[in-house]
């Protein structure tokens, strides 16, 4: 028997045969992804999408195993929203976006233990700027401090603990009305309190200083251990906060144990300095977030720092390997999983690289995803994502131009380009 003659026809006519697999595309014009791989050019701005009802948060999470194009897709993203005039902030862990900020004509800030450049975590803006005011900037200041302390210690701070800490910060802040505290200085306070907070809590001067001794000591590593040079100092006052593109490098410290404490100071300097600096939308990066993530304390500042964003006009953007980086520390239903949980509910672009099948099912639920998506994810390739824009679901190829390809190339080590 011959075989029917074979029939041509566009993609619209052949899509009548089964109407329903490909998604209309987004309805504000944005900057070129890729191929949707079930039909069309897929595009994708944050800010238009948010500004056309499409999404309710600007914030987005990139995940993926370890090569798949995760930092390739921001890296040619945030160079194809510069044309529409996005500016972006990245805090860089490997150093790897020194080719983007060359081609921006920026040079990254490159932030070393003993380094010339200092970023002070505690910098805010004028506490008139601020919804709340000085009491507001002063409970930023103490949950950051906290949260850098809880990491250092691995356990939560015990109420006295909190305590000393807040008088510690108080003085601090005191001490130079009108200016931002600097760690050194809290540390200072920490371990010699002034007599009046010390009655006020009902101890003595000894009493307050050996409750806040732990919590001094753990922060006194960002002031004169090994990680001194940072973050303890004022700001240098040669950092230009309207460039519309800040590179925070922190290759230097890549590989110490405390890159999550050092990422959160970065972040939360980062946090208040695009406070300052206009109300100019932004997209604020954070590249290798699982170090972030991984910890209870700092994830916790983190997701609270997410929740301003929308005020700020700023999309966050944070890249880990899988969800697994954060429930792994606590059993569900603990702190870790409910963070996780919640920072996912607080991005509502979700981009997902190839995982494995067991962290694919492992995520099914967080993600939403369905049944069909879950057994993709294990058998996407390179450049290829499961991209879950609010309640829509797209497969895009990411398609790099040759300009783009040289910029974000990171396996020149490892094909000897
Ligand atoms: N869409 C793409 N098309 C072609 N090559 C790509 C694409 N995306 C990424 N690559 C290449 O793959 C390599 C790895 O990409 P990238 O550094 O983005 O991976 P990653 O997922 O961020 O990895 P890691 O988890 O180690 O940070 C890069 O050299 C990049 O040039
Ligand atoms: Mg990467």
């Amino acid at each position: 028997m011959r075989s029917p003659p074979a029939h041509r026809a566009t993609t619209a006519h052949v899509g009548a045969l089964f109407p329903f697999v490909a998604e209309p595309p987004l309805p504000c014009p944005a900057p070129y992804i890729g191929r949707d791989l079930l039909g069309g050019a897929f595009c994708y701005d944050p800010f238009r999408l948010y500004a056309c009802g499409a999404l309710t948060n600007p914030n987005a999470v990139v995940l993926g195993q370890i090569g798949r194009g995760k930092s390739a897709l921001v890296k040619s993203l945030l160079w194809r929203m510069s044309l529409f005039g996005a500016q972006a902030w990245v805090v860089d862990p490997k150093g790897e976006y020194g080719p983007l900020a060359a081609a921006w004509g920026v040079k990254p800030l490159r932030l070393s233990p003993g380094g010339r450049l200092r970023l002070n975590p505690l910098d805010g803006p004028p506490p008139a700027l601020v919804d709340g005011g000085r009491p507001e900037l002063t409970r930023r200041r103490v949950t950051l401090l906290g949260s850098l302390a809880e990491s250092s210690l691995g356990r939560p701070l015990r109420p006295a603990e909190r305590a000393a800490l807040d008088v510690a910060l108080s003085a601090a802040e005191a001490r130079q009305p009108g200016r931002a505290p600097l760690l050194p200085q809290v540390v200072e306070a920490l371990l010699a309190p002034a007599p009046g907070p010390a009655a006020e809590l009902g101890t003595t001067t000894d009493g307050l200083a050996a409750d806040g001794r732990d919590v001094a000591l753990e922060l006194r590593r960002l002031v004169s251990g090994d990680l001194r040079g940072m973050f303890d100092g004022p700001t240098s006052s040669q950092l230009r906060l309207d460039a519309s593109l800040l590179v925070i490098d922190l290759s230097a410290v890549y590989t110490s144990p405390a890159l999550g404490l050092l990422m959160t100071c970065a972040t939360a300097w980062v946090q208040t300095a695009l406070e300052r600096s206009g109300d100019h939308p932004r997209l604020l990066v954070v590249d290798e977030a699982w170090a972030i993530l991984s910890d209870v304390g700092v994830a916790r500042w983190l997701r609270s720092a997410w929740k301003l964003s929308r005020a700020l006009g700023v999309a966050n953007l944070a890249v880990l390997h899988r969800l697994s980086d954060l429930r792994a520390a606590g059993p569900s239903g603990s702190e870790q999983a409910l963070l996780a949980e919640g920072l996912l509910a607080d991005s509502e672009t979700r981009i997902v690289y190839a995982q494995s099948p067991a962290e694919s099912e492992a995520c099914r639920p967080l993600l939403g995803l369905s049944d069909a998506e879950a057994q993709l994810l294990s058998r996407l390739r390179r450049g290829v994502a499961l991209w879950k824009v609010g309640p829509r679901s797209f497969l895009v190829e990411h398609r790099l131009s040759e300009a783009e390809a040289a910029i974000v190339d990171t396996d020149a080590r490892m094909t000897g380009a």
